[in-house]
């Protein structure tokens, strides 16, 4: 399609996906979210973003996942969002669920960072302002704070409903002992925690140490960011370290001697995933999929092949004993 054709959606993209209850919410989320963290920044190409949210939504992928501090520079990736909301996504609003954060660094001085009142009110009127919307569908706040009292951050959180910046809230990176605590809080104001997105894939499990349990009790969804650990829990380093992969693009986050430490396991897991019939990446997916306390896996990508790949995990998310096993001895 050409930049300068006006974008209809594919009409057959609920067929596509399969749609999870979000806890104990009336909310329902695709089994694959597309997060804005990498490739939507202000160098990143924006006809290549654009494609990104169009190939998501075409296949069924109606959550997107922003924070204040995406880019690089922070705020970049919501420029770009709000830009392609504009250009495409205009009449689709009511089909898209966006999310949004805040706890990491956003700006300099004693108000830009953590829990406080005054940052997370401040920031969530910058972030509505970059993507040009009234309101959000989901708010977190993006890290624990442990100098700020939970009670100041949840009554925040509570705040920006009652002000219909945010229609629910949800919490990310906390503890479960943590968590608990917040979760009484917003229950007692009346502003129930919706969701909590925590790191989970094959490489890092854990959530499963109590985490996962907790929510079930609690009946909070769960979103699992990084399933692909990045790009490593996928075939794209089998052959070696591509140019503009993570890995090698100087990312704080990735770099090219985790890849090679892990390729052992990254090699014995693709065995096993080509056994299943899948693709490296599809099988990291299913296996966070065949949990059913998990709502929806939270997949970045640089190039829409990427996500056609992933969505197909969809298609097969359950495990025998034996291939479970195997993937434990590797994880070994
Ligand atoms: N709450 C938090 O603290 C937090 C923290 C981190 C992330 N998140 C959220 O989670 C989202 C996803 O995180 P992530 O980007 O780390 O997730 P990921 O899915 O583990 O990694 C995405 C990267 O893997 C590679 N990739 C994806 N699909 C592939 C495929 N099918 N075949 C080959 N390579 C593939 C691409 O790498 P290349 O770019 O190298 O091509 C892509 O950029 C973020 O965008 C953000 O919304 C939240």
């Amino acid at each position: 399609m050409s930049k300068n054709q006006k974008y209809k959606a594919a009409e057959n993209r609920y067929e596509k996906m399969n749609y999870r209850r979000t806890g104990n919410s009336g909310l329902l989320l695709p089994e694959l979210s597309l997060g804005l963290w990498h490739n939507f920044g202000a160098k990143d190409d924006f006809e290549n973003s654009r494609d990104l949210i169009k190939c998501a939504f075409d296949n069924g992928i109606t959550h997107f996942d922003l924070a204040n501090n995406y880019g690089p520079p922070p705020g970049s990736a919501e420029k770009t969002f709000g830009k392609i909301l504009k250009k495409d996504f205009k009449k689709y609003r009511d089909e898209m669920i966006i999310s949004n954060k805040a706890g990491y660094t956003m700006w300099p001085g004693p108000y830009g960072d953590f829990g406080s009142k005054k940052y997370l009110v401040a920031s969530l009127d910058q972030s509505l302002h970059r993507m040009g919307l009234e309101y959000v569908d989901i708010f977190y706040h993006h890290r624990p704070d442990y100098d700020t009292p939970l009670e100041e951050t949840m009554s925040t959180l509570d705040l920006m409903v009652r002000q219909g910046k945010a229609l629910y809230v949800g919490l990310s990176n906390y503890q479960p002992k943590e968590a608990e605590k917040a979760f009484k809080i917003l229950k007692d104001l009346g502003t129930p925690c919706l969701i909590h997105q925590p790191r989970y894939s094959l490489f890092d499990r854990w959530v499963e140490n109590g985490l996962l349990d907790l929510l079930e009790k609690q009946k909070v969804g769960a979103i699992c960011f990084s399933p692909l650990a990045q790009g490593m829990l996928t075939d794209k380093y089998l052959k070696g370290l591509p140019k503009n992969s993570r890995a090698l693009n100087d990312s704080p986050f990735l770099n090219k001697e985790t890849v090679l430490e892990m390729m052992p396991k990254i090699i014995a897991l693709n065995e096993i995933a080509k056994n299943r019939n899948q693709t490296l990446a599809q099988m990291a997916i299913s296996w966070i999929l065949k949990d059913d306390r998990i709502t929806s896996v939270l997949i970045g990508a640089s190039k829409t092949s990427q996500i056609l790949d992933s969505v197909k995990a969809i298609e097969n998310v359950v495990f025998s004993e034996e291939e479970l096993k195997k993937i434990d001895v590797v994880l070994r």
